[in-house]
């Protein structure tokens, strides 16, 4: 009788063990398939990838190859997330102008009308999109030591306070928090080293801008010097910071 109790009791204690082994390793799974963003529980099929797409639509434009190869093996990855992609030469973007500026001076100082408010719907919209991505990629090229004018055009849209920043007693703090952000990005020289590093106003700017409004996980895939190395080199080695960075993105 008290070996068949005990038998009994390691039985169920075995079967508890099998079951919240394979109960755990579930979770192990799911977790394994959570989203690394800001929320730790995001879902794999909630989770937002936005491309910035600063690129020329040339296929041989480097910055637009290394981003879409790397989307691909993203995709691969985590066939469940969803990637959004801004064609930021698109003309049927926004453009913010000084009409945009003078609605929201308007606003502040309550002597606004409805079309102030219609106004700035438009740049909502797009904060709105950056806030709802859980993981940023940017492909740009260096344009005159900084950045393609479209890709400023789309900063100066989404920086906005009380939209992406907040300005508190400490200073302004930025709202877009918690979330990677991955730039690609390329030169026809090569700024790694000075006297040519202090020149550049791309990447530094980018990191700047974007940590001012919350990221602070930035990765940077960067394709130097493409006036003097061969193609086909800068691609190959591109690649291998693909790999190296789609894991831990
Ligand atoms: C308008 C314009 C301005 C550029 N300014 C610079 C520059 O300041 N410094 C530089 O090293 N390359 C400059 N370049 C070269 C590009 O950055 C370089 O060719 C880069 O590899 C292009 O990347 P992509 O193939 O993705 O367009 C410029 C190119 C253009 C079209």
């Amino acid at each position: 009788m008290a070996f068949g109790l005990c038998s009994k009791f390691q039985l169920s204690t075995y079967k508890r063990t099998i079951l919240s082994w394979f109960w755990l390793s579930g979770r192990r799974d799911k977790g394994a398939r959570l989203c690394r963003s800001h929320s730790s529980d995001v879902k794999d099929d909630l989770c937002k990838v936005l491309y910035l797409n600063s690129s020329g639509s040339d296929n041989r434009s480097f910055t637009g190859q290394i981003a879409n190869e790397f989307l691909a093996k993203y995709r691969a990855l985590h066939s469940g997330h969803v990637i959004e992609e801004i064609h930021l030469w698109d003309k049927k973007l926004l453009s913010f102008s000084l009409s945009h500026v003078e609605s929201k001076m308007r606003i502040a100082s309550g002597q606004d009308s409805p079309e102030d408010k219609l106004k700035l719907v438009a740049v909502k919209e797009m904060t709105s999109q950056l806030l709802a991505a859980n993981k940023v990629v940017i492909s740009c090229p260096m344009w005159n030591y900084s950045v393609p004018y479209v890709l400023k055009q789309y900063i100066d849209c989404v920086v906005q306070s009380d939209l992406t920043f907040s300005d508190t007693a400490n200073g302004p703090e930025g709202l877009v928090t918690g979330r990677p952000l991955l730039l690609v990005t390329s030169s026809s020289s090569d700024f790694t080293n000075e006297p040519m590093k202090s020149l550049d106003f791309q990447v530094p700017y980018l990191k700047a801008i974007f940590g001012f409004i919350g990221f602070r996980d930035f990765h940077h895939i960067y394709i130097g010097n493409t006036k003097h190395i061969k193609r086909e080199e800068l691609i190959t080695f591109a690649r291998q910071r693909i790999e190296e960075e789609v894991s831990r993105f």
